[in-house]
C-alpha cells in the first residue's frame, strides 16, 4: 500500500524526514513528492543530503510566483500524478502553499488527507500560513497534533473528535536524532563568532520584511544589541532582496548584524544550541529553540505555538525597537536558561502517527 508524501519549502523537509522510516516499518511503500516550491541549493536539497531523505520520487517543479499562481500550479501537476498513480493516501505536512495545494488535490479526487502540524492557529488571517492551516484542516482525514492548543482549536471548529489524533512534535523527532552531530559542528566558530554570547537572527515573514517601517524598526534593535553580541543573520533570498530594495543594506545605523549564507540543517541546529538567544520571525524555531531550552524572543504579535511561551523559553516582543531591547535587558540579566519540555516532544512522534496510519489503513 503506497503513502505519497509531499513536501515543497524548507521548514517542510525536516518534518517529512523521521515519517520515512517508521511508515516503511509498518508496512507501506512511500513516494516522495517535492512540489518545487524551494528550489535553490541551500533552501532545499541540502537538508535532503543532510537529513538522508531519499531523493523526491518526483519532483513538481512549480518554483515561485504569486500564491493563487503557486498553489493552482502545485495542484495542476498533482492531479496528473495522483490521477496516473492514486495513492492510499495523501501526507502533508506544515502549513505552506504546497501543503494546501496538495490536500486540496487530494481530497477532490477522493483520496483521504493526513494532516501533519494540525490545528495551529495564529488567529490572524492576514498571515498566509493561517488560511493554509484552517483550509487545511477543514478537509483532512487524520488530524495529527503537536501540542493540546491544537485540539481546543479544532473541536472549536467542530472537527470529530475521532479524526484529531495528538502524537506530539515530528520536528523534535528530528531535533533530537541530529543534535549530536550538530554540537559537533561548533558552526558559531566557522562563522567567526567564538562559542558563547552570540546571537542568531532570522527574518522571512512578509509581515515585516515587506514593510519598510518595521524592517527598519527591527534592524535599529539589532544594531544596539550587536554593541554587546555579535548578531549572526543567515539570510533568507526575500529578505536580501527587501534590503536592497529599500537601501537598508548601506545603511550604517541598520548593520549591526552579521550576514552569513542561508544555513543547512546541521549549522542551523548548532548555531540555535549554542546561542545566547534567538531573535525570529520563524514558527519553526520558536519550537526548535524550545526544544532546546535556549530563549527566543519572537519578532511577532502572535504565535500558532503558545506551547513554547507556556514552555518558559519563547517570548513574543513584536516588531518595535524599544519593545525588543526591553526583553533583550530582561535577557541579559537573568541568566536562568531553564524551560519545560512539552508533552510528547520527546522524538517518538513519528511512530505514533504511522501507527495509526497503519491501523486505519492495512
Ligand atoms: C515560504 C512559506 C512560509 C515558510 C517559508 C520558509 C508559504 C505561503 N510560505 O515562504 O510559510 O515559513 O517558506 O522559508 O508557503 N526564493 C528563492 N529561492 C528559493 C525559494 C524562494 O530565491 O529556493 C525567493 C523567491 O524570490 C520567492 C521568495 O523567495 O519569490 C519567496 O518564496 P516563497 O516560497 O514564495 O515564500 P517564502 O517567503 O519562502
Amino acid at each position: 500500500m503506497q503513502l505519497s508524501i509531499i513536501a515543497g519549502a524548507r521548514p517542510n523537509f525536516m518534518k517529512i524526514a523521521p515519517l520515512i522510516r517508521p511508515l516503511k516499518d509498518v508496512g507501506f511503500a512511500t513516494k516522495i513528492i517535492h512540489s518545487g516550491q524551494h528550489y535553490d541549493q541551500k533552501m532545499s536539497q541540502t537538508f535532503f543530503d543532510e537529513l538522508n531523505i531519499p531523493h523526491p520520487d518526483l519532483n513538481l517543479g512549480v518554483g515561485s510566483g504569486s500564491h493563487i499562481w503557486q498553489i493552482s500550479e502545485v495542484m495542476r501537476r498533482l492531479e496528473t500524478e495522483f490521477t496516473e498513480n492514486p495513492p492510499a493516501a495523501v501526507v502533508v505536512v506544515g502549513d505552506v502553499n504546497s501543503t494546501l495545494a496538495a490536500a486540496l488535490t487530494a481530497v477532490k479526487l477522493g483520496i483521504p488527507v493526513a494532516h501533519v502540524e494540525s490545528g495551529l492557529r495564529s488567529f490572524d488571517r492576514a498571515m498566509p500560513e493561517e488560511i493554509n492551516r484552517i483550509m487545511t484542516d477543514a478537509i483532512s482525514d487524520w488530524l495529527f497534533t503537536s501540542e493540546p492548543s491544537a485540539q481546543t482549536n479544532l473541536e472549536r471548529e467542530g472537527v470529530p473528535a475521532e479524526r484529531i489524533h495528538f502524537v506530539g512534535n515530528v520536528m523534535i523527532d528530528t531535533l533530537l536524532s541530529h543534535r549530536k552531530q550538530a554540537q559537533a559542528l561548533h558552526s558559531s566558530r566557522e562563522l567567526g563568532c567564538g562559542d558563547k554570547d552570540y546571537v542568531v537572527l532570522t527574518l522571512h515573514r512578509p509581515s515585516n520584511v515587506d514593510d519598510p517601517e518595521r524592517l527598519e524598526s527591527i534592524l535599529k534593535a539589532v544594531h544596539d544589541i550587536s554593541e554587546d553580541f555579535p548578531v549572526l543573520f543567515p539570510i533568507h533570498p526575500r529578505t536580501r532582496g527587501q534590503l536592497q530594495k529599500f537601501g537598508f543594506a548601506e545603511r550604517h545605523d541598520l548593520n549591526g548584524y552579521r550576514m552569513v549564507e542561508p544555513q543547512g540543517y546541521h549549522s542551523m541546529l548548532s548555531l540555535m544550541d549554542g546561542a545566547r538567544f534567538v531573535l525570529t520571525d520563524s514558527g519553526g524555531m520558536q519550537e526548535e529553540t524550545t526544544a532546546l531550552g535556549v530563549p527566543c524572543l519572537t519578532l511577532r504579535e502572535n504565535t500558532e505555538r503558545p506551547s513554547t511561551i507556556e514552555s518558559g523559553s519563547n517570548q513574543l516582543v513584536g516588531w518595535r525597537t524599544d519593545d525588543i531591547l526591553a526583553a533583550v535587558g530582561r535577557i541579559k540579566s537573568s541568566p536562568d536558561r531553564s524551560s519545560q519540555i512539552p508533552e510528547k516532544w520527546d522524538g517518538k512522534t513519528s511512530t505514533r502517527i504511522a501507527e495509526i496510519l497503519h491501523r486505519d489503513l492495512a
